[in-house]
């Protein structure tokens, strides 16, 4: 009973409905224009983001989603339609335009009655927007928590003696807007923003979700990315086909951290089969920028067919292993070194299933290091890492 019970419960974390696993069989790779725009974006921003993206290469390894964050909202009409601002002309023509470059166009609101930005959210308008959002052709919708929060907050108040009085309302509000995209017709990935509370790993799936976010926001900075990187320890049970944990946007690009640092981010986001959407101003790339989100072998561990998300493996004081079983019984390794000076970190190739050595692979070098056995030691750079791919 107990064994069967156990059985039923991996079966249910191993597999998310099947609609999500068309929709994300693989970590949804994009832009978004919240890290690097914020509240300024406009219609003309992301059309060059399109642009760069198939300029650059970005949308032929992967890049496709064009996602519009946050403050793009006007006001809602007497028949409650919600007009885009004078920032977003033509919401239609926008997703049009993303469309003819090959590339899916997202948006962004809140179960709330407000935004974080404080502009129009859905409460109340669910499937109105729902519609909306098709008609227009969208492709992605991220949902950010926001001003709901105070709704938590009277639902805790008016019920005090239910503990999930809270926690139940923002799961019902999730539902609501999953079941709206849902009864569209329309494949719309399914976007969470509620900063990882109430463990949305546990119920993302059940209200039509292919990712949720697992923490509150990065910034671009090595001490915000590295907390939320190695606390993401532990949750690799919960990501699979259709369901993704999401640690937030990335920052590579944006400019306040070291060519290292943004390697350890892209190396992290990629063993924890992390979405990729790149929160910079594409049009401003460096070619070291562009060398790390379009790092072939980074990217192919990212999106791995097995869809295993990675752990870790090893850890001692600032120095960490991780590792994410690829397919073809490969394993991807992240040896990271997150103290002050150049420091020696290794692998036991016999502790990630190879006793009898294996050919190892440098993704940031972009060199084959041959055949080896035993232990595997390079010395880090600090705030740097090593990521390999090893095979047999
Ligand atoms: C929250 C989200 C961010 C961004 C902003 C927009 O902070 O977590 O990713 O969407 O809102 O206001």
């Amino acid at each position: 009973m107990r064994i069967l019970a156990t059985l039923a419960c991996s079966i249910v974390l191993a597999a998310a409905p099947a609609f999500s696993q068309q929709l994300a069989a693989t970590p949804p790779m994009g832009w978004n224009s919240w890290n690097h725009f914020a509240g300024h974006v406009t219609d003309e921003d992301v059309r060059s983001a399109a642009d760069t993206l198939v300029n650059t290469g970005m949308r032929d390894a992967g890049y496709i989603y064009v996602n519009v964050d946050d403050t793009w909202q006007g006001q809602r009409d007497a028949q409650g339609v919600l007009h885009p601002n004078d920032r977003f002309p033509d919401m239609k023509a926008l997703a049009d335009y993303v469309h003819t470059k090959g590339l899916k166009f997202g948006i962004y609101s809140s179960p709330g009655a407000k935004t974080c930005g404080g502009y129009a959210g859905s409460l109340d308008h669910e499937a109105e927007d729902a519609k909306m959002y098709a008609a227009w052709g969208v492709d992605f919708l991220k949902y950010d928590l926001c001003s709901f929060q105070s709704n938590m907050n009277k639902a805790k108040a008016d019920h005090p003696n239910d503990p999930n009085a809270a926690r139940d309302l923002m799961i019902a509000a999730y539902k609501k807007m999953g079941d709206a995209l849902k009864a569209t017709g329309r494949p719309i990935v399914y976007s969470l923003c509620q900063y990882g509370v109430d463990q949305p790993w546990k119920w993302g799936p059940s209200v039509g979700a292919q990712m949720w976010r697992t923490t509150d926001d990065i910034d671009d900075s090595y001490g915000r990315m590295v907390t939320i990187g190695f606390s993401q320890a532990g949750l690799s049970k919960y990501a699979g086909p259709g369901h993704w944990n999401d640690p937030d946007m990335l920052e590579v690009g944006n400019g306040k951290m070291t060519e290292d640092e943004y390697k350890t981010h892209m190396s992290l986001w990629v063993l924890l089969a992390a979405p990729l959407l790149a929160g910079n101003d594409l049009s401003k790339m460096t070619d070291t920028d562009k060398s790390i989100l379009m790092n072939k072998d980074a990217i192919a561990i990212d999106q791995d067919l097995l869809g295993k998300q990675g752990d870790r493996l090893y850890q001692s004081g600032d120095l960490d292993v991780w590792t994410k079983p690829l397919s073809g019984g490969r394993v991807a390794v992240g040896l990271f070194n997150r103290s002050w000076d150049n420091r020696d970190v290794s692998v036991n190739l016999a502790d990630i299933g190879f006793k009898n050595g294996a050919n190892l692979r440098d993704v940031w070098k972009q060199q084959d290091l041959g055949h080896r056995k035993g232990v595997f030691t390079d010395t880090i750079p600090k705030h740097g890492v090593t990521l390999l791919i090893v095979s047999k």
